[in-house]
């Protein structure tokens, strides 16, 4: 068992789920994120946009620490979740990212069978306390990555077994299952078909009743569908954040308006 503990949220705040101040992060020389200001909102879908090297999964993996994976990798400036600083040294980021869950744009389940792709994580965490708990949280984090039905008869063969939409609804399932309090999600439909797609979608948008969910996209009409708030980078910094039906309709900035009618990008 892990006795690390939770982020508890600072009650004297009672800002946003995330708020990032003044964030630069660079890769050696390269100045990848150029002090970006923002406030996500918990139960909340807020898509990220932007032209390719922009920097949205860079920023995206400092709302979990994942950049702290990449050596070069330097971040600087101040991330709170629920008021809490999350890179203070009494932070462990493993039970970070378990209440910051992140899917990538390739389904990655673990070499494992299905069942123990959803256990692993709330196993390490400590989450059961039984085998029947565990068959609990598995088949409810299942049925909250809308894949149950398709799974229930085949738990014990490998997830990676499945289709690529049925895999990537798995990677969900398997991050849902240790809590987290917000998601990250980059580029999640990118290698999926259009029903998948829309599968995936619809699970986005019944998350947003739990959860913050962060998406990066290179969509505007998925950021359109799924999103309430939209920030838009390019070169590094945020250039607009605002209502997503507000970046679609009435763009405050020409480089916005630029990429959404597809000048830039
Ligand atoms: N591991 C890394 N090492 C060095 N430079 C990196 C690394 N990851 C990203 N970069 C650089 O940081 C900048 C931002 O990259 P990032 O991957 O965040 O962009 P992105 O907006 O997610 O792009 P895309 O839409 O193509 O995924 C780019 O200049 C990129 O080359
Ligand atoms: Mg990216």
């Amino acid at each position: 068992m892990n006795d690390m503990r939770k982020i508890e949220p600072d009650v004297t705040k009672t800002a946003a789920k995330i708020t990032a101040r003044e964030v630069n992060v660079h890769y050696g020389d390269t100045h990848a994120i150029k002090n970006v200001d923002v406030d996500i909102a918990d139960k909340t879908v807020t898509a990220f946009i932007g032209p390719s090297g922009c920097g949205k999964s860079t920023f995206l993996r400092c709302l979990n620490r994942m950049n702290d994976t990449i050596d070069i990798c330097r971040v600087a400036g101040r991330i709170e979740l629920d008021g809490r600083d999350i890179n203070h040294k009494s932070v462990d980021p493993v039970q970070l990212r378990a209440q910051v869950g992140m899917v990538f744009q390739k389904p990655n389940p673990f070499p494992k069978s299905i069942y123990d792709n959803i256990a692993y994580g709330p196993r390490i965490h400590g989450l059961a306390h039984s085998k029947t708990d565990l068959d609990e949280i598995v088949e409810k984090s299942l049925r909250r990555g809308a894949i149950w039905n398709e799974v229930k008869d085949r738990l014990n063969q490998p997830g990676t077994g499945l289709s690529g939409g049925q895999q990537q609804r798995l990677c969900i399932a398997r991050a849902i299952a240790t809590e987290p309090e917000v998601l990250l999600m980059d580029e999640p439909c990118s290698a999926l078909d259009p029903i998948a797609t829309a599968q995936v979608e619809e699970l986005i948008d019944e998350l947003r009743q739990t959860y913050s969910v962060v998406i990066v996209t290179h969509s505007m009409q998925q950021a359109a569908r799924v999103s309430q708030k939209t920030a838009f980078f390019h070169l590094g910094s945020l250039v607009e954040f605002n209502d997503t039906d507000q970046i679609f309709t009435n763009p405050q900035d020409g480089r916005t308006e630029s990429y959404i009618t597809g000048k830039i990008g």
